[in-house]
């Protein structure tokens, strides 16, 4: 039971935290319970056995209509008193001040409401005023990567790391409210949303991207809303490797490629982690390199120095024309401005496409995602409209991932669980003749590599007058150093990228203490 904030029925226990027994279904069972902020708000996973069915539920503490008719007012006048604020002063301390104050004022003349209804309605006005009202618990649980609100009278959908897509207990009652959040949401990305300009893709404070549509407009549902919430520590390639995403040996390999600015393209389906593994992979670059990165929204990390992160803007006018629009195709064309030695484009879709492939043509690296199935199916695209690559060109990108989300079945688990694997690795010699350096077998949840007849490494050899062998060799011993740095824990993106440059630096010394320690 939540103590000191008045809640009055018995609890259940979920793990180290209780849960209100009344807000769990019929039928169902808690498998998991935890605080996001105690003792205000606690999450409750709960299953139904029979049908298998899971659910969320944000078990927060109530106002009781007297508290709610105090906290009402009190809203009215804090959004009176609550002023634009320097740049320099935390928005939280300075609302904090000022509500205590408000809150203060009010207290002195009520009179003898406790102590605890005021610590509920400081709550409330926090969450609602400062942060994201309803979904706040949400986008406070670090387990969950998207919150997805499919219109107004259907309960919002989470995915979270350890059971996928599940619906919540949180719902938006009506369209008007909807409208009103999708709204705040706009004003908190400092962006725009109407009825004339439905569409809104931008990001949240703290780097959360979010895509809504506003009204009836575009969508037969009314308004909806997609947050892809940020993660504090980005994943680095180790991580890959202990989630079993990617093998060392691949790793090491790509390591290599990567090394040697080896044009790349990642492909995979929405959210199967394209952006994710871009990101990773640039941990593995010599610190020395120049890197340009052009994105419609900062997504990207890099552990580097010398990296300029370009972001396009959309157009201001609602008009045909598009006056003000600086498009991801002018960035690409004045990123070679910059003398990059990588350009990186978050993901192709149009006409900067064609400006990245002359770019490759002329010598630089680079590396980009593109939304498709399989290498096939991302040629296809490349050559037709609007990206229309030659054919000619396509080589250039000398390297093709595939990374696709799975479901992998094991003894302990015969329902299976989703994880991400990066299903297969291919050099481009053209249009339909590709050469395959590592598949993933999904029968027995292991990478096939075939390294004896690639043509990177050949080419990466004889520029560098090394032969294929001692080649195969440096794979071997970078894979080494990925398995050792996994099994002693260096997985943060930053450490990985430094233990990657010392390994520039003194190859052998960090190579030596690998083995050592292995
Ligand atoms: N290998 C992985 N293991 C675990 N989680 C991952 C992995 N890759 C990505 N994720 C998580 O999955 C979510 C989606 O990843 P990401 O943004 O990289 O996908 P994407 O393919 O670029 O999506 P989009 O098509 O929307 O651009 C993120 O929350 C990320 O943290
Ligand atoms: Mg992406």
């Amino acid at each position: 039971m939540i103590e000191g904030v008045g809640r009055t029925d018995a609890s259940t226990e979920a793990g180290l935290v209780t849960i209100t027994p009344t807000l769990i279904p019929k039928g169902f069972r808690i498998i998991e319970g935890y605080s996001i902020r105690e003792p205000y708000v606690r999450i409750a996973i709960v299953r139904n056995d029979e049908t298998g069915e899971i659910l969320y539920l944000v078990d927060e503490v109530k106002l009781t209509r007297r508290e709610r008719s105090i906290y009402l007012r009190i809203i009215e006048t804090l959004e009176w008193e609550l002023k634009p604020i320097e740049e320099t002063e935390d928005p939280y301390e300075y609302f904090r001040k000022t509500a205590v104050k408000t809150i203060h004022k009010y207290r002195i003349r009520l009179g003898n409401i406790p102590g605890v209804s005021w610590a509920k309605i400081l709550y409330y006005a926090e969450r609602d005023i400062l942060g994201y009202g309803k979904i706040d618990a949400l986008m406070k649980d670090p387990n969950l990567e998207d919150i997805s609100c499919d219109g107004y009278g259907r309960p919002i959908y989470v995915w979270h790391r350890r059971y996928e897509y599940i619906p919540t207990n949180v719902m938006f009652e009506d369209e008007e409210e909807l409208n009103e959040f999708v709204l705040k949401l706009a004003h908190k990305a400092g962006k725009h949303v109407s009825t004339a300009w439905p569409i809104l893709d931008a990001m949240l404070p703290g780097m959360h991207r979010v895509a809504a549509t506003f009204s009836k407009e575009v969508s037969t549902s009314g308004s909806t809303f997609t947050i892809r919430k940020f993660r504090e520590d980005p994943i680095s390639v180790i991580d890959l490797i202990n989630f079993g995403t990617i093998d060392p040996e691949t790793a090491a390999y790509l390591w290599i490629a990567m090394e040697y600015k080896m044009p790349a393209l990642i492909m995979g389906v929405t959210g199967s982690g394209k952006t994710t593994l871009l990101n990773a992979l640039t941990c593995l670059f010599r610190p020395t390199l120049k890197v340009v990165t052009i994105e419609d929204i900062p997504e990207l990390r890099l552990p580097l120095e010398n990296w300029v992160q370009l972001v396009s803007r959309p157009s201001y006018s609602l008009g045909p024309e598009r006056v003000g629009e600086i498009s991801l195709f002018d960035l690409v064309k004045v990123s070679l401005r910059y003398r990059p030695d990588i350009i990186i484009v978050g993901e192709v879709r149009g006409e900067e496409a064609y400006v990245l492939f002359q770019a490759l043509a002329t010598g630089h690296g680079g590396l980009t995602t593109i939304h498709a199935e399989d290498v096939e199916a991302a040629v296809r695209r490349l050559t037709s409209p609007p990206m229309n690559i030659p054919d000619g060109y396509i080589p250039l990108m000398k390297l093709g991932m595939i990374i696709r989300r799975v479901r992998i079945f094991s003894e302990d688990n015969p329902a299976g669980r989703i994880t991400r694997r990066v299903a297969g690795v291919y050099e481009v010699k053209g249009v339909g003749s590709y050469n395959r350096v590592s598949i993933w077998d999904p029968y027995r949840d292991r990478f096939e590599k075939n390294l004896n007849d690639s043509f990177v490494l050949r080419e990466i050899a004889e520029t560098i007058g090394r032969s294929y062998d001692q080649l195969l060799e440096e794979v071997s011993r970078r894979s080494t150093v990925l398995r050792w740095m996994a099994s002693k824990g260096i997985r943060s993106y930053k450490d990985v990228a430094s233990m990657v440059h010392l390994y520039y630096a003194d190859p052998w010394r960090v190579y030596e203490r690998a083995v050592k320690e292995a």
